[in-house]
């Protein structure tokens, strides 16, 4: 069978994703940019999975494996996958961590059996995925009562650029709190949670919202 368009252009997109995060891999865990821009969005999602009791959690484009090692040592579930496209990003993951399971894998195909998780956190990389298939993926991944956690980039106006990327159909994309919504909702999500990205005033410059949604 030959893939659609839209699959060739995803999958052409996908793989310059990768080579670009491998490529930034080195730079990626320094100090200053992990506290002011990656930093407050996982604080959120360890919040949420803390709320939510979770103990088998998968964190989805895992980068260098910040966030799924923090849920390791902060909370103490059974089990933690770190899932990334970028073989850079997963062999600075590996180096962190030998207490996560680290997999390679796109947000929109999860190397996981239907029900395997009871929750499913991403964040600052949504605006990479395919936004409705990722979700859809999240759902079926999690048992019921599951929980998934997404914290992205939402700007509270859309900048020029933006909409010019929008016009031209870039697939890398920033949705509003009201777009979240409606993709958790045609999921199958219910949601539970949304509210903006608690960060200190000067970096606000980054407008991330977080949206938690259950699996009914
Ligand atoms: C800005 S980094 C964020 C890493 C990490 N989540 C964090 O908060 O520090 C974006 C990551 O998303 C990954 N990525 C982008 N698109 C992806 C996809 N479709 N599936 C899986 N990983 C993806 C990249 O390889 C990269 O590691």
């Amino acid at each position: 069978m030959t893939p659609s368009t839209t699959t060739t252009q995803r999958r052409a997109f996908n793989d310059g994703i990768t080579r670009f995060w491998t490529f930034a891999a080195p730079a990626y865990d320094a100090r200053c940019l992990q506290r002011w821009v990656y930093r407050p969005a996982q604080d959120e999602a360890i919040a949420a999975l803390r709320q939510h009791g979770s103990r088998r959690i998968a964190d989805i484009a895992c980068g260098t494996g910040i966030l799924a090692d923090r849920i390791r040592r902060e909370l103490g579930p059974d089990e933690v996958y770190g899932v990334d496209m970028s073989d850079g990003m997963l062999a600075q993951a590996r180096r962190r961590s030998a207490d996560v399971r680290w997999m390679k894998g796109p947000a929109e195909q999860l190397p996981f059996e239907d029900g395997f998780l009871d929750a499913v956190v991403s964040t600052s990389a949504f605006h990479f995925f395919d936004q409705p298939a990722a979700l859809r993926e999240f759902h079926r991944v999690l048992a019921p009562g599951g929980l998934a956690a997404v914290a992205t980039i939402s700007p509270r106006q859309l900048l020029p650029v933006q909409l010019l990327s929008a016009s031209l159909s870039n697939p890398a994309h920033n949705p509003s709190p009201a777009d979240m919504r409606s993709l958790f909702d045609g999921a199958g999500f219910e949601i539970s949670d949304q509210h903006r990205v608690r960060r200190p005033v000067w970096t606000q410059v980054v407008s991330d919202l977080i949206t938690v949604g259950i699996k009914a």
